[in-house]
C-alpha cells in the first residue's frame, strides 16, 4: 500500500471527482491540497449527485477523514454552504470527518470584487475566470497580505488584516477599477460569525497526515483544475492561479515527495475547455455539439458550456512529464458512442515541422496544426462494461492508441458517471 495523488491531465473537469470517490474506499484520509471553490468535482453514487467544490470527494465515505491543506483557498461562506448541504442529506460533517488547516489562506469579499471587476473590465479580452476570487486570493498570499484560517480564531488580528487590506482594495477597486468600494463592519461581522462555527474544524494538517501515515495509514490526494491551467507550466494566462499538478501535494498539504508513491493522471476520453485560451483541438461544428451534448459538458461550478474537441495527446504527454504520472484513468469513453470516426491528436506541425509538446509562446501555439490519427467509432451502448473485453474492438483499439502513445498503463476507464460504470484494471494503490 501506499499514498495516491489523482491529478487532471487537460484543462480541467475531467472526472478527478468520480476517480477520487471510487478510490477513497481504499484510503483513511482524502485531502485536497491547491485551487478553491473555482473548482467543481461531481460524484454520483446511486443515481444521486454530489458537487464539491472544497470538500474533498471522499466525504460519501462516512468513514474517511477528509481534510483541506494550507495550499487551498477557502471560502468559508462556500465552505459552509456546503457542509451544510451535507447535512441535510444525512452525511454528517464534524472536526472528526473535516479539518481545515491553520494556514489555508481565506478568499475575502474583495478578492471576489476584484476578480470580476477585472473581468468586466478586460472585455472581450476577459480570462473566463469563475469569478470565485481565486486569483487575488492567491495574489495576496504571495504578497504577503493574504488572511489565513489561524487569524479567523483572532478577532483582533482579524480586525487589522481586513482594516489595513480594505484601505488598499478599496481605492483600487474605486480609482482603477471603478467598482464600488467595500465597507469593513458587514465583512468583519459576517467573517466573525463564520471563524465561530468554523474554529472546532482549523488544526495542523500536515501534523495529522504526518501522524496518519505513523500509524500505518493511506492518504489519497486530490487535485483540483488540470495540468494544462497550471500557473506555471499551463497555457498562460489563460490559467488558474494554483499549481495543479502533483508536486504541489509538498507545498499544499504539507508533506515530504518520499510520502507520495502513485500519480494517477485523469484523462477525459476528448477535450474540454471552460474560459478563455488556446485550444488545438477545439471542434467548432456538429462533432462538438455531439459530444458537449451527449457529455452534458456544462461547467459543474459556473454551468458555463464547455468548449469541446478531439483528445489532444500533446497536452496529456505533457502531463505524464509534468506530473510524474504512473498510471492513467479515462473516463467518458461512453460519450464517444455513435460517432462514425474519433480522431485523436497525437502531435502537432509547426511551421513545416513536427513538434511533441505544447510551446510556451501562445502566438507559435495559435500555428499549431493537431497531427490527427483518424480512427474507426463504435455503435454500441459500453454503459455496462465490466471489463475491456466488453468493449467493441474499435472502443479497445482507442485505449489501445491512448496507452500506446502516452506509454502508461490504465488504473481505470470509466463508461458512465456513476460509482459502478467503472472498469477497473489496477488499484493504484497495490500497485504501489
Ligand atoms: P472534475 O472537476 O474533474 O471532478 O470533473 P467534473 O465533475 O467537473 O466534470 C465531469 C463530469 O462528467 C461530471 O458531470 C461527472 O458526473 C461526469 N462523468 C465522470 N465520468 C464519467 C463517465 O465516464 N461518463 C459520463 N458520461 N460522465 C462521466
Ligand atoms: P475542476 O477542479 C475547469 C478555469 C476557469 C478559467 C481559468 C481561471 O472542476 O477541474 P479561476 O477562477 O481559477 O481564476 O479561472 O481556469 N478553471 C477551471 N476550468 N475546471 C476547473 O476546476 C477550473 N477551475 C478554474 O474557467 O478559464
Ligand atoms: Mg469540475
Amino acid at each position: 500500500m501506499g499514498n495516491v495523488v489523482v491529478v487532471g491531465t487537460q484543462w480541467g473537469d475531467e472526472g478527478k471527482g468520480k476517480v477520487v470517490d471510487l478510490l477513497a474506499s481504499s484510503a483513511d484520509i482524502v485531502v485536497r491540497f491547491q485551487g478553491g471553490n473555482n473548482a467543481g468535482h461531481t460524484l454520483v453514487v446511486n443515481g444521486e449527485k454530489t458537487i464539491c467544490h472544497l470538500i474533498p470527494s471522499g466525504i460519501l465515505h462516512e468513514d474517511k477523514k477528509c481534510l483541506i491543506g494550507n495550499g487551498v483557498v477557502v471560502d468559508p461562506a462556500v465552505l459552509l454552504e456546503e457542509m451544510n448541504d451535507l447535512e441535510k442529506r444525512g452525511i454528517s460533517v464534524t472536526p472528526e470527518r473535516l479539518s481545515l488547516s491553520e494556514k489555508a489562506h481565506i478568499v475575502m469579499p474583495y478578492h471576489k470584487a476584484i476578480d470580476l471587476a477585472r473581468e468586466a473590465a478586460k472585455g472581450s479580452g476577459k480570462l473566463g475566470t469563475t469569478g470565485r476570487g481565486i486569483g487575488p486570493c492567491y495574489e495576496d498570499k504571495v504578497a504577503r497580505t493574504g488572511i489565513r484560517a489561524v487569524d479567523l480564531l483572532e478577532p483582533d488580528t482579524l480586525e487589522a488584516k481586513i482594516r489595513t487590506n480594505l484601505k488598499e482594495k478599496n481605492f483600487y477597486l474605486e480609482k482603477f477599477l471603478k467598482a464600488e468600494p467595500l465597507e469593513f463592519q458587514p465583512i468583519y461581522e459576517k467573517y466573525s460569525s463564520m471563524a465561530e462555527i468554523l474554529a472546532p474544524f482549523i488544526a495542523d494538517v500536515s501534523q495529522e497526515i504526518d501522524q496518519a501515515i505513523k500509524d500505518g495509514k493511506t492518504i489519497l490526494f486530490e487535485g483540483a483544475q488540470g495540468t494544462h491551467l497550471d500557473v506555471d507550466h499551463g497555457t498562460y494566462p489563460f490559467v488558474t492561479s494554483s499549481n495543479p499538478i502533483s508536486g504541489t501535494v509538498c507545498t499544499g498539504a504539507g508533506v515530504g515527495p518520499d510520502k507520495l508513491h502513485h500519480v494517477v493522471g485523469i484523462v477525459k476520453a476528448y477535450t474540454t475547455r471552460v474560459g478563455a485560451g488556446p485550444f488545438p483541438t477545439e471542434l467548432l461544428d456538429e462533432t462538438g455539439d455531439y459530444i458537449q451534448e451527449r457529455g452534458a459538458e456544462f461547467g459543474a461550478t459556473t454551468g458555463r458550456r464547455r468548449r469541446c474537441g478531439w483528445l489532444d495527446l500533446v497536452v496529456v504527454r505533457d502531463s505524464v512529464r509534468l506530473n510524474g504520472l504512473t498510471s492513467l484513468s479515462i473516463t467518458k469513453l461512453d460519450v464517444l458512442t455513435g460517432l462514425e470516426r474519433v480522431k485523436v491528436c497525437v502531435g502537432y506541425e509547426l511551421d513545416g515541422r513536427r513538434i511533441e509538446s505544447r510551446p510556451a509562446s501562445l502566438k507559435k501555439l495559435a500555428r499549431c496544426k493537431p497531427l490527427y490519427e483518424d480512427l474507426p467509432g463504435w455503435k454500441e451502448d459500453i454503459s455496462s462494461a465490466k471489463a475491456v473485453k466488453d468493449l467493441p474492438p474499435q472502443a479497445r483499439n482507442y485505449l489501445k492508441v491512448i496507452e500506446e502513445r502516452t506509454a502508461v498503463p490504465f488504473s481505470l476507464v470509466s463508461v458512465g458517471p456513476g460509482r459502478e460504470e467503472t472498469i477497473k484494471l489496477k488499484d493504484p494503490f497495490e500497485t504501489s
